[in-house]
């Protein structure tokens, strides 16, 4: 029977790894946070807070060893003092127990989920994603083409990390024998993205330009990026990019193009559903119009350029593939939630006529993401 971690036997837990003394137990306390792993927070008597994180089990007591490739990251940035730099940009991993699979990291309680402020405040200060595009900028460029990195990470394992992913995953045609295992909606969405040819060939393209040449978060969301409480006014780190245990020895524009798919989903996910209408008018009712969301995809990419400019030499075309594996996560937020059972309404029909204009005319779309041309882009960072 596998040992699963909760708010009885945490105290034991920590006490045995050497975390905290047995004398401790009246002032310790633990609250369960549900979410895609099981997540317990502590406090502890010195106000130190810890964030534990188990992987789910599966019936015979395994994981997949994700959070083992989560502290593996951390450890990279332990190892090699010339990334001490990025340490400021993430989280702090404490502890690693590989039998448990029970990662503990220190809880940062000075900072707030950006996703559920954006969310609550629905307001899009330009600092916060031009200091996101920074960070991201800086953890590219330092370990780019760094082979000893790349060993350090990955070293012999044949793994899913190593691989360059299948972007055309779960889009191929249903063949009869799925058909009861695919629902209504699922239909109605391969339906809709099988009538347009030119989509599945312009995503077989991305893949191919796929190039794995430095450390990627490759699952980068709102969710999974903290914001200082005190954004306006603090000389601390604004923004860190956390849960770091689906990284990939991957693609810069990829990642950069998940943060673009994000912000345009806050736009996106921000009408009412209503079968009444027309798209064009559906997209100009969004609550929050594309103009508000512009400056930060705009600060976004010019902070990811500043940090980063030499990558527009190594790759010509990575604004143009930027916008389009940010039209490629418009398609897999669509598959997310057809997996989870979430209704195909006509949000998702524009979602993915979205998609589509990003991802087959990624150069003309560029204004319509960034409110600016390419030239004024880089112009703004200096390299036009
Ligand atoms: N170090 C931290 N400090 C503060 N909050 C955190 C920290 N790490 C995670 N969180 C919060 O907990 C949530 C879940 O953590 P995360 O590492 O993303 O786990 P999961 O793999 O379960 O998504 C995050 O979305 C964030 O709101
Ligand atoms: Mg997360």
């Amino acid at each position: 029977m596998a040992f699963l971690l909760g708010t009885q036997n945490f105290f034991t837990y920590l006490v045995d790894q050497g975390l905290c003394a047995v004398s401790e137990r009246e002032q310790v306390i633990a609250e369960p946070r549900i979410c895609r792993n099981f997540n317990l927070l502590v406090k502890l008597s010195d106000h130190q807070q810890l964030l534990l994180k188990q992987e789910p089990h599966d019936q015979h007591g395994k994981s997949c060893g994700e959070l083992a490739d989560e502290w593996r990251f951390y450890q990279l940035l332990q190892e090699y003092p010339a990334l001490d730099e990025l340490r400021s940009l993430v989280s702090k991993a404490i502890n690693f127990d590989q039998e448990h699979s029970i990662l503990v990291l220190n809880y940062l309680d000075s900072y707030d989920d950006l996703g559920e402020f954006y969310e609550r405040e629905r307001r899009y200060p330009i600092e916060v994603a031009n200091s996101i595009g920074t960070g991201l900028g800086k953890i590219h460029s330092r370990t780019y083409d760094r082979q000893e990195y790349h060993d350090f990470l990955v070293g012999e394992r044949d793994c899913q990390i190593a691989k360059i992913p299948n972007l055309l995953s779960g889009l191929a045609r249903i063949e009869p024998e799925q058909f009861a295992v695919v629902s209504t909606d699922g239909f109605k969405f391969l339906k809709l993205y099988q009538r347009y040819e030119q989509l599945e060939t312009a995503i077989e393209a991305l893949n191919q330009s796929f190039i794995p040449c430095c450390l990627t978060h490759d699952d980068l969301k709102l969710n999974n990026i903290l914001i200082h409480k005190q954004w306006h006014n603090t000389t601390d780190q604004l923004v860190r990019i956390i849960d770091w245990e689906s990284w990939r020895w991957g693609d810069p524009a990829a990642d950069l193009g998940a943060l673009v798919g994000s912000y345009l989903k806050l736009w996106l996910g921000s009408f009412v559903i209503n079968t009444d209408i027309d798209i064009a008018t559906a997209l100009s009712l969004a609550q929050t119009p594309l103009e508000v969301i512009q400056p930060s995809t705009q600060a976004l990419v010019t902070g990811y350029l500043q940090a980063f400019p030499e990558i527009l030499n190594r790759d010509p075309a990575f604004i143009s593939r930027v916008v389009q594996f940010a039209g490629w996560g418009l398609i897999e937020r669509i598959q997310a939630a057809i997996h989870y059972y979430e209704p195909f309404t006509n949000r998702e029909i524009c979602m993915l006529e979205v998609a589509k204009t990003l991802l087959c005319n990624p150069e003309s779309s560029i204004p319509i993401v960034f409110g600016v041309s390419e030239s004024t882009l880089t112009h703004y960072v200096g390299i036009a």
